[in-house]
This record gives C-alpha cells, sequence and structure tokens, in this order.
C-alpha cells in the first residue's frame, strides 16, 4: 500500500506501534486473569474458615484438674461426614483413674474415633461420656481440653520455630520448662545437634523433621501441659531401632502418674498396660491384660499377635 502510495511510510511505522503496544496489552491480560482466579480461590477458602460455626460451649465448672477416669457409656456415633455408616452403635467400656489401657484392633475399627469422641472434636449421636463421672458436656471445652493431652498418629506442627511447637502445650511455659520437657521428651538430642537449636525454624507442617524427631516435640508438648488424661496414638510409619526406643523412653516417662490410652500398632509397646481392649468393627470383642488375651486361643489379639510373631 505505501508502494501503492495509498498511505504514506510514517502511517505504515504508527500501525506498526499500534499492533506492538496492543499486543503486549492483551498478552499481559491472561497473567492478570490468572491472578485474579487464584485470589478468588483464596478468598473461597477463607469465607469457608470465616463461616465455620463455632464450637458450642458451657460454663466452666468449679474443677481446675481432672483425675482421669473415664467412661464410655452406650455411645452410638456416626461422622457427620458419611451419615449412611455407623462407626458405633453400642459402645461401652471405662477405665479407672490412672490406669493404662491399650486399643488394639484392625485398621477402620474407630480406634482414633474413640479419641476424637473423648477430645470432643464431634458429638456423640446417642449415650454419654463420662470424666470422671462427669457428663463431658457440661464440662467447658477449655477445661476438657486443658486436662487431655494428645501425641496424635501423624504430628502436625506450625510453621514457627522448634520452641514455639512446644510451647503449644502451655502458652505462659518459661524458658527453663520448655528446655526441660524438651530433655524429658528425648528431644534436645537432636535439636542441640542444630546451629540454631531450639529456634530452629521447622519448615511448613514440619516437614523439615523427621517423622520421629516430630513426634517427640509432640511429646515434649505434652509433658509441657502435664495433662490428667494422656492419648497416643501410635504412628503407623514405622520407625528405625534407634528412635523407636528413644520415642518409647520418653513415652513412658510422659504416661507416670496419668490415666493413658495408648493405640498400639505394633503389639510389642504394650506388654505391660494394665488393661487391653480389642477393638473390630466399632465393637469390643475382648478385654483384659496382656496375659488373659494372649491364652484365648481363637481370640482376635492372639491372631494379631501370631501374625506380628511371623512377620519379625
Ligand atoms: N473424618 C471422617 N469422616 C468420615 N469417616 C471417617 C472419618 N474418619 C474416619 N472415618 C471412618 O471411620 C472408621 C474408623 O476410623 P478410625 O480412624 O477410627 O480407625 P482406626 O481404628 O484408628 O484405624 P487405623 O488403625 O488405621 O488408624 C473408618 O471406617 C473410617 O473410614
Ligand atoms: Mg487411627
Amino acid at each position: 500500500m505505501v508502494e501503492q502510495k495509498i498511505i504514506t511510510i510514517g502511517k505504515l511505522i504508527e500501525f506498526l506501534m499500534y499492533t506492538v503496544f496492543i499486543g503486549a496489552s492483551i498478552g499481559g491480560m491472561s497473567d492478570t486473569f490468572v491472578r485474579l482466579l487464584k485470589a478468588i480461590g483464596a478468598t473461597e477458602r477463607i469465607v469457608d474458615i470465616l463461616n465455620t460455626p463455632q464450637e458450642t460451649d458451657t460454663q466452666p465448672l468449679n474443677i481446675q484438674k481432672l483425675k482421669g477416669s473415664i467412661q464410655f457409656s452406650d455411645i452410638a456415633f456416626t461422622y457427620p461426614s458419611r451419615l449412611d455408616m455407623p462407626i458405633f452403635e453400642h459402645l461401652n467400656f471405662e477405665i479407672k483413674s490412672g490406669e493404662k489401657v491399650a486399643l488394639v484392633g484392625p485398621s477402620g475399627a474407630g480406634k482414633s474415633t474413640i479419641i476424637q469422641l473423648l477430645l470432643k472434636f464431634y458429638n456423640v449421636n446417642a449415650g454419654k461420656i463420662l470424666i470422671d463421672d462427669t457428663d463431658i458436656n457440661s464440662i467447658s471445652l477449655k477445661q476438657l481440653r486443658g486436662n487431655l493431652a494428645i501425641v496424635p498418629q501423624e504430628v502436625l506442627l506450625f510453621g514457627g520455630t522448634i520452641k514455639e511447637n512446644i510451647l503449644y502445650g502451655k502458652l505462659n511455659a518459661t524458658d527453663d520448662e520448655i528446655l526441660m520437657a524438651a530433655t524429658k521428651a528425648n528431644a534436645m538430642e537432636f535439636i542441640s545437634k542444630f546451629p540454631e537449636g531450639l529456634d530452629t525454624i521447622v519448615g511448613e507442617r514440619g516437614i523439615k523433621l523427621s517423622g520421629g524427631q516430630r513426634q517427640r516435640i509432640a511429646i515434649a508438648r505434652a509433658i509441657l501441659k502435664d495433662p490428667a488424661i494422656l492419648l497416643l496414638d501410635e504412628a503407623t510409619s514405622a520407625l528405625d531401632a534407634e528412635s523407636e526406643k528413644l520415642v518409647q523412653q520418653a513415652l513412658e516417662t510422659l504416661m507416670e502418674n496419668r490415666t493413658t490410652i495408648i493405640i498400639a500398632h505394633r503389639l510389642s509397646t504394650i506388654r505391660n498396660v494394665d488393661k487391653i481392649l480389642v477393638i473390630n468393627q466399632g465393637k469390643i470383642v475382648e478385654q483384659g491384660s496382656h496375659y488373659e488375651l494372649s491364652n484365648l486361643e481363637h481370640g482376635l489379639y492372639n491372631n494379631l499377635l501370631t501374625l506380628q510373631y511371623q512377620l519379625n
């Protein structure tokens, strides 16, 4: 067109410049759009959290420290997200104050669920859970959870430092108390090897620590809390023999003088408990000491023992 004198060379250059500018701007818009979508996604999550209903709570009773006897009386429970699958229908058991009780049973039997109910993460559909003969529905959540400590199946740490993660057990603890808890939990052994010691950042959800190390931090947390009732949900993933021993020793210190519920996958760790409850499909099928249960010839516990023995 320039050759045929329809447009001038100036107009051609003008046209080319506009094309470049407009093209680049349109290209940039897609990036803005992606960012907009991300922001919408993030906002949805925040709105979800803001809209989470508050847990209903009762007035605090005049008990500061519970003694720690536990009774599950005719409990029925179904997870709200799976109403068609009842977990418990008539669950009954009793644990005396100071007793150490192990929950044993196949995967999916309902062991972790018992602990979640005790912590009132869910409400039961029928029946009563009593602690010190008081219905947990009439104990305030703060008092209830203040008297219970859990070392969960999968330890979740916060993205801060090791110290902050231990402090979570008792927010007003002094530095000496933290150090003592970490030592008793056999955690100082690895913490002191980090250049920053207790101020080491654990990374998002604690990814910079191994499973055994995370567990020992959870144990230190529980030691600091000094609860009446201790809940241990043994990790399914096996630790190596060395850290297993350290974790086991730390747990034994922690269990002294308190009611303890241990969910055990490795049966070798629960030989010395006062009572073993064997759970299968939401029912207690056997209960007694290790000696009593291992003598039941066709018992489930005996069966599990034999299986583990063969595996080893
Ligand atoms: N949040 C949940 N929502 C719905 N169903 C669940 C939930 N958590 C667990 N369940 C179901 O409840 C049943 C009992 O689960 P639970 O976690 O108590 O088993 P478990 O005995 O602790 O098993 P494991 O030995 O593998 O830890 C399982 O069938 C499981 O699928
Ligand atoms: Mg479990």
